[in-house]
């Protein structure tokens, strides 16, 4: 017998033998935990699309962060749901807006924790769009300037990290000018460079309280079946500043999260969305696949992709779970 053929099975002998081969792994810090913020008090509703993610108040955000904590994650972005909500989306930018304060109180009591802020209009205005409307139509400068006061109201709460996720054009270049005028040339700019108009994004609408109450996003978000426009998405954002790049969603997506990575010199980050979470979450719950095993190959799959980082509601079990087969 001289058959010649690789014997790929070798580096496969054992458990010790594929960690020392392993390409990928799965580390806390690439875990972004995104939190609901509700105003009101002893609020801790689970979301019923969303099992295990919570809106909470503000008296229930410092157990929250505790938590996150002491698990080793170093960073959550954070949704508001206001009390009110108006045409102009008020509460994002207010001083006193939800966000606002559980931002100030974030970092008075864990001034480690880095808090990212989703800087949208949707969870703040009556018609949930997300920026200013006219008629039926959703305008893009006029929806800009309220970005950029959202923008500075979260920087001056203490936000870390301001993550647009509107899409209109020029976010980045607005953002970036108001902060810097402001006096935050530090503050990094997380960009949604790459976010497709997507049915995965119905339980989030659960949870933040945000659909839109006409239409759909179609005019601003991007078409599921273009790859091509995520490149001329993502060039603008870099030409105007932006310090991360965020493709969104994740699972469907993950090809534009690898010609992100082969492309662009910044951090990628993988945004694994609410339906891609509630999907998991259900099928485990009727016993038809394993969800620990299922959900640390989805995010390993994730950084195999070439995300840098992943904004995942699994954030505190998938921490957990590696924990336990330390
Ligand atoms: C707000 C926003 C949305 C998500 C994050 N920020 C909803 C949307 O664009 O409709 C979705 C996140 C998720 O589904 O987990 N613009």
């Amino acid at each position: 017998m001289d058959l010649q053929f690789s014997r790929h099975r070798r580096l496969r002998s054992g458990a010790n033998m594929r960690a020392l081969v392993r390409e990928n792994q799965l580390h806390a810090e690439d875990f972004i935990y995104p939190l609901f913020i509700a105003e009101g008090e002893k609020i801790r509703n689970e979301v019923s699309s969303m099992p295990g993610v919570y809106q909470v108040s503000l008296d229930h955000l410092e157990t929250e962060i505790q938590e996150v904590e002491s698990l080793g994650i170093k960073s959550v972005i954070l949704f508001g749901i206001p009390a009110t909500k108006d045409a102009c989306g008020t509460g994002a930018y207010h001083d006193h807006g939800i966000i606002q304060k559980g931002t100030r109180l974030i970092k008075e009591k864990f001034p480690d924790m880095l808090v990212v802020a989703d800087t949208c209009l949707c969870e703040y205005t009556d018609h949930g769009h997300c920026g200013v409307v006219e008629g039926e139509k959703v305008l893009n400068d006029e929806s800009l300037d309220l970005l950029v006061k959202t923008a500075v109201s979260q920087a001056k709460a203490g936000a870390d990290i301001i993550a647009p996720s509107n899409m209109m054009d020029g976010f980045v270049a607005a953002i970036r000018a108001g902060l810097d005028e402001a006096g935050f040339i530090d503050v990094p700019i997380m960009s949604y460079a790459v976010k497709y108009a997507s049915a995965f994004y119905g339980p989030f609408r659960d949870a933040a309280e945000g659909a839109p109450q006409f239409g759909d996003r179609k005019t601003y978000q991007m078409d599921p079946a273009n790859r091509m426009e995520a490149f001329r998405e993502a060039e603008s954002d870099v030409a105007e500043g932006a310090d991360f790049l965020i493709v969104k969603p994740g699972m469907p997506y993950l090809d534009i999260v690898r010609d992100m990575k082969n492309h662009f010199n910044l951090p990628v980050v993988v945004y694994n969305v609410s339906g891609e979470y509630a999907m998991i979450k259900a099928a485990a719950q009727n016993g038809w696949i394993d969800e620990k095993s299922t959900v640390l190959e989805m995010l390993l799959g994730m950084k195999r992709a070439g995300g840098d980082l992943i904004i995942t509601y699994f954030a505190k079990d998938a921490v957990r779970w590696l924990r336990e087969a330390e």
